[in-house]
């Protein structure tokens, strides 16, 4: 299928059918949960791009400064004639610094779970690169799918933003072991938050204007609108913090009343101050990402980190 300006659109159709699923068996574990993945609806990827501007959430800009002032080496690690292959392209803001640097990208395969976002994101680019191949696939890359043929050439995966550190560290080298295999045996770009003191970590997460907040309780928006549920957003506040043995930021909802919500015709009764875990955010030192990432069969090639040692991007040879 061709979309506009778009090479390919591949359409695996995730979320809808697992969403409700995974909200009840989520919301009746003892501790209750919701996965992070699905903060990103439209208004939550909205959210999202807002978190990354703001002042207090340092990994965003650090990264693209490392993008940039390392743009040249990046590429040369990249490589030319490369098949670009982002896992959560989101906005496609990052890629571009990439881009620009490279000589001849063979393409670039943004895959996300956000179908509007995704195919608006992907549109622009294309139209930014014309002569650059832009194949979109909106996917779960978290859970199995067939991976589009794209001919001849390296395939270079991109992860920046750290969102590796939503998975638990088991978690997260299996997702490498599985994104290996759909590399082929080229390499893996990716960007990791490093472990660095609280108080750095806590304002990222509970930024001044709030924005954190809100995306965390449009999870909730978002289970009204879409699985009919009554969540009143008034009676759960948003709750961040470092949980330091295991270096990593959650995310909590915490019930601000003894309620009972209703969602497809189950109830779910919540206690005062009871928490709904939306978020882990896992922070690694350089040596201990490089570790993970040999565990799941790469080679770590080449790290850069900033000067003041808060975000690092690595190269994986896979
Ligand atoms: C997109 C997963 C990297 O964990 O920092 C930002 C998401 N959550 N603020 C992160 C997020 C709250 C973000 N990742």
């Amino acid at each position: 299928m061709t979309v506009g300006l778009l090479e390919d659109f591949h359409d695996f159709e995730p979320v809808q059918d697992d969403f409700l699923a995974a909200v009840l068996s989520g919301l009746t574990a003892p501790q209750k949960s919701l996965p992070s993945k699905f903060f990103y609806d439209e208004r939550g990827s909205k959210l999202f791009d807002q978190i990354c501007d703001l002042e207090e959430y340092y990994p965003t800009r650090i990264e693209l400064d490392l993008l940039q002032n390392h743009s040249e080496e990046i590429a040369r690690y990249v490589g030319s004639n490369s098949h670009l292959i982002e896992f959560g392209s989101g906005s496609s803001v990052k890629i571009r610094t990439l881009l620009k640097a490279m000589t001849d990208p063979l393409s670039y395969v943004p895959m996300d779970i956000s179908r509007e976002h995704l195919l608006e994101a992907a549109t622009q680019l294309a139209s930014s690169f014309p002569e650059l191949p832009v194949i979109a696939i909106c996917a779960d890359y978290t859970s199995g799918f067939s991976f589009p043929d794209l001919g001849q050439g390296k395939r270079t995966g991109f992860f920046p933003g750290s969102t590796i550190g939503n998975f638990l560290p088991g978690d997260a080298e299996k997702f490498l072991a599985g994104a290996k295999d759909i590399l082929q045996g080229g390499g893996m770009l990716i960007g990791v938050d490093l472990i660095k003191n609280e108080e750095t970590l806590f304002a990222a997460y509970n930024d001044s204007k709030g924005i954190t907040a809100e995306f965390n309780l449009n999870l909730l928006n978002r289970c009204n609108s879409e699985l009919g549920a009554n969540f009143n957003t008034q009676y759960f506040k948003h709750s961040a913090f470092y949980n330091s043995p295991e270096s990593r930021i959650e995310m909590h909802l915490i019930s601000l009343r003894d309620q009972i919500v209703s969602i497809a015709g189950h109830s779910i009764g919540f206690s005062d101050g009871e928490s709904i875990h939306t978020e882990n955010s896992c922070k690694y030192s350089v040596s201990g990402f490089q570790s993970l990432a040999s565990r799941a069969g790469f080679n770590p090639t080449k790290v850069w980190v900033d000067p003041e040692n808060l975000f690092s991007i690595h190269y994986l040879e896979a």
